[in-house]
């Protein structure tokens, strides 16, 4: 299988994200040239350190590099400010400075706090993401989005900072956790729903047989990084069609919320939900057909992937709550919810005039179904 290369055209800070089998083996070679000396910080976490931080080190050690580790406990609670000053402080005593280049290897929370990290140490160091799931390879690793979680919300402290290189090996998609890669799926079918219908006729066909057929896995995480490097370039602070990404998000971060962040829904999965909410709003607003909205269902239903409101274990606060925790969305402007809508399967934009009783009485419905 070949490596496929999608470039993030972004001027002096362009990059590449490099998809394809082996990239943790071959990690050394891949990041030296980027080297002014050999020498990198790397920041993982258990999970990951357990089944692929030996073969990394070995990797980095062929070329030469000199690498420490330092390994974070997995899990959402790490990307908050304790772990964030941990590995500050962890990066300055490695004493890195800012001709060196840290490594983020892990999934989202590895990768947005460890971003983080390098836009804000001595104002600025190079970082590669070396993504070890399915949501990260296709989402959080490319655009440049770092950031932690605060008592406020998620994400409402960060920066941009773009990395220099991403690294996604479609071979560590084998060993995850079957919930995992569905989660992350969520956000690979968001790309389609959102502005390739071709790619989600090619995953109503394809995609079942993803988990097991690492072929199929690189053709969706080509074509998803495809879309998010493309929409990045052309609107790297989201001023305008990067909210596009966001499709079903407004929905997913009240549930987030109303779950507690907790393992009853991860991040993905709420995505999967929220799209199908996003398309169902559409059509109730007259924008789309029913069909999309029944494909859209259909097709994250024959994946396996959650669709509906009980699909989440346990209670959910009633339509208002769920309304109102919308509105603290930090993507909410002057107080105007604003939601991604769609005019057919690959068809979405910004809509910034929904009508508040439209959501809540789809939610009361949904909440009762
Ligand atoms: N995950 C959405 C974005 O990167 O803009």
């Amino acid at each position: 299988m070949t490596l496929d290369v999608v470039p993030v055209e972004l001027g002096s800070r362009s990059y590449e994200v490099r998809i394809g089998p082996g990239l943790i083996d071959a990690a050394g070679a891949q990041i030296l040239p980027l080297l002014r000396r050999r020498k990198v910080a790397v920041v993982t976490d258990e999970t990951v350190a357990r089944l692929h931080l030996d073969r990394l080190l070995a990797a980095l050690a062929a070329e030469g590099i000199e690498a420490s580790a330092l390994t974070l406990p997995a899990g959402e609670s790490t990307k908050g400010w304790a772990e964030f000053a941990r590995t500050t402080e962890w990066l300055l005593e490695q004493k890195i400075e800012r001709r060196d280049m840290v490594v983020a290897f892990g999934g989202g929370v590895i990768g947005d706090l460890v971003g983080f990290a390098a836009a804000v140490l001595r104002r600025g160091v190079r970082f590669v993401q070396i993504p070890t799931t399915l949501l990260s390879q296709v989402d959080s690793s490319v655009g440049g989005k770092t950031g932690i979680n605060t008592a406020q919300g998620k994400n409402l402290v960060g920066a941009f900072h773009q990395p220099t290189l991403v690294l996604a090996d479609i071979d560590v998609l084998g060993s995850l956790p079957g919930r995992d890669f569905l989660a992350g799926y969520g956000e690979v079918v968001k790309y389609g729903l959102l502005g390739d219908a071709t790619f989600f006729d090619w995953l109503e066909s394809n995609a079942s047989a993803m988990a097991g057929d690492a072929g199929l896995r690189q053709y969706a995480v080509r074509r998803s990084v495809e879309m998010k490097a493309g929409i990045v370039s052309r609107d790297e602070t989201e001023e305008g069609e990067r909210a596009l990404l966001n499709l079903g998000h407004t929905f997913c971060h009240a549930l987030e919320k109303a779950t507690g962040y907790s393992d009853r829904l991860l991040h993905g999965e709420g995505v999967a939900i929220g799209c199908a909410l996003a398309f169902e709003l559409s059509q109730r607003l007259g924008l789309c057909a029913q069909e999309a909205p029944s494909r859209v269902r259909a097709h994250l239903r024959a994946m396996g992937c959650k669709v509906d409101l009980k699909d989440i274990p346990g209670d959910l606060p009633d339509a208002e709550t769920l309304l109102a925790l919308m509105g603290q969305d930090k993507k909410v402007i002057d107080g105007q919810l604003r939601f991604i809508l769609a005019r057919g399967i690959g068809e979405a934009f910004v809509a910034s005039d929904v009508p508040g009783d439209v959501v809540k009485n789809l939610l009361a419905e949904a909440l009762a179904g």
